[in-house]
């Protein structure tokens, strides 16, 4: 199969959807990789590092037009919506859910869409997102901390205090694995780290592994409004799987926040779970409303694509390589997880969650392969 690898050109995103190791699998597999001139260098993979494993460096014209299977990291954004086509896989975060006119460019192209963040096992774990979600939730305090600072007009707060001195409060919204990974880094830094979460037994396990180092406590309306009034830095890290994000943070609980506090909104690529969230870039990652600083950055681990890239084709690589060897069809319906990654097919939504976020009509996959729309 044709494999290309897009160049990112969404602003500030220095991630590529193979690495070299990942290109010289899938050409030891017999498949001829298509990789974008310039593609790594964001990375710090040079174009000759992929012409070592034996892919070709073209044009972006080239590969889009020549691949059969093209992997992104981001979704397309308006300036690439010509460029989707029936016959193309394109294999991505897509985050569909949060952007309707991407919805309906990919239904209108044709092309068979897999979304890397709706792909779930059958124990419902998300195996190509949990990278990213570990990479941002490790970063969301040490954002929160800077933003915390007084000349980024913060409260002026250190967030581990000094002896003497108490540290500063973090709240967890949603104790996932960016939830999880963002208490670590947290109680690292020294702060008192407070979860808030919804499912029982997640919060069992976060205190078996945790080993009552954090404040778990059951998600509500009532309980997030009081432990914001207390908190310095706010993490918001809910998901409902393939849907908008709840809005948990209202303005109103906003108000009665610590002027200069900072909201840390990772679920922003899902839509927010704050009221007054909207989407950011790294070039003006922050925007204040009511008094509480918003940092809403969609693609956070896109601060740090040398790591990002790494754990990114370490997860993706065994259902690329699934989607090259058997074709985009077969390999879908071999592995249910795979399956559930695909969000539209030859014009079909085929991902219940995206089809009602944007009231468009929903058809089961199989139905759509059957239909022989793919
Ligand atoms: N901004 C970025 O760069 C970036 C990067 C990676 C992930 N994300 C996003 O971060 C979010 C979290 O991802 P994740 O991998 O941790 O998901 P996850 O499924 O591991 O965790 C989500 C948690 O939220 C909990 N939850 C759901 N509703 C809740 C509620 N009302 N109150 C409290 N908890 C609730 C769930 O029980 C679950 O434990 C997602 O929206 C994901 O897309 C953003």
């Amino acid at each position: 199969m044709h494999v290309g690898v897009a160049k990112e050109i969404k602003q500030q995103e220095y991630r590529v959807a193979l690495t070299p190791a990942g290109a010289r699998e899938l050409v030891q597999r017999g498949h001829e990789v298509l990789v974008e001139q310039g593609a790594g260098i964001g990375s710090a993979f040079a174009d000759e590092a992929y012409e070592r494993t034996g892919a070709t460096v073209v044009s972006v014209d080239d590969v889009w037009s020549r691949s059969e299977l093209l992997l992104k990291v981001k979704e397309p954004i308006a300036a690439e919506y010509s460029l989707l086509r029936e016959g193309l896989t394109l294999f991505t975060y897509l985050h569909s859910a949060a952007d309707e006119p991407l919805t309906r460019a990919l239904v209108e192209s044709g092309i068979t869409a897999i979304a890397y963040e709706t792909v779930e096992t059958d124990r419902r774990t998300l195996p190509l997102l949990a990278p990213m979600s570990e990479i941002a939730g490790r970063l969301a305090p040490q954002a929160g901390a800077y933003h915390l600072e007084k000349p980024q007009g913060g409260r002026g707060l250190l967030l581990g205090g000094v002896a003497g001195v108490a540290p500063g409060r973090v709240v967890v919204v949603g104790g996932g694995i960016v939830g999880y990974n963002a208490a670590v880094i947290a109680l690292g830094l020294g702060a008192q780290v407070t979860i808030l979460e919804r499912s029982v037994d997640r919060m069992r396990h976060l205190e078996e592994i945790l080993s009552g180092r954090v404040s778990l406590l059951m998600s509500s309306s009532l309980q997030i409004e009081e432990s914001l009034k207390e908190a310095d830095l706010v993490i918001g890290a809910v998901l409902i799987p393939g849907a908008l994000a709840p809005k948990l943070v209202t303005r109103d609980m906003l108000r009665e926040m610590k002027k200069g506090s900072v909201l840390v909104d990772v679920a922003i690529d899902q839509g927010g779970c704050a009221e007054t969230s909207r989407p950011t870039t790294h070039d003006e990652p922050v925007y204040t409303v009511e008094g509480v600083i918003h940092y809403c950055v969609a693609n956070m681990p896109g601060a740090v694509p040398i790591t990002s890239t790494r754990a990114l084709t370490n997860v993706t690589l065994p259902y690329v390589e699934a989607i090259a060897d058997y074709g985009s069809i077969e390999a879908v319906q071999r592995d249910p997880a795979l399956a559930r990654g695909v969000n539209v097919v030859g014009g079909r939504v085929t991902y219940e969650a995206v089809a009602e976020a944007h009231g468009l009509d929903y058809t089961p996959l199989d139905d759509a392969l059957v239909a022989g729309v793919a």
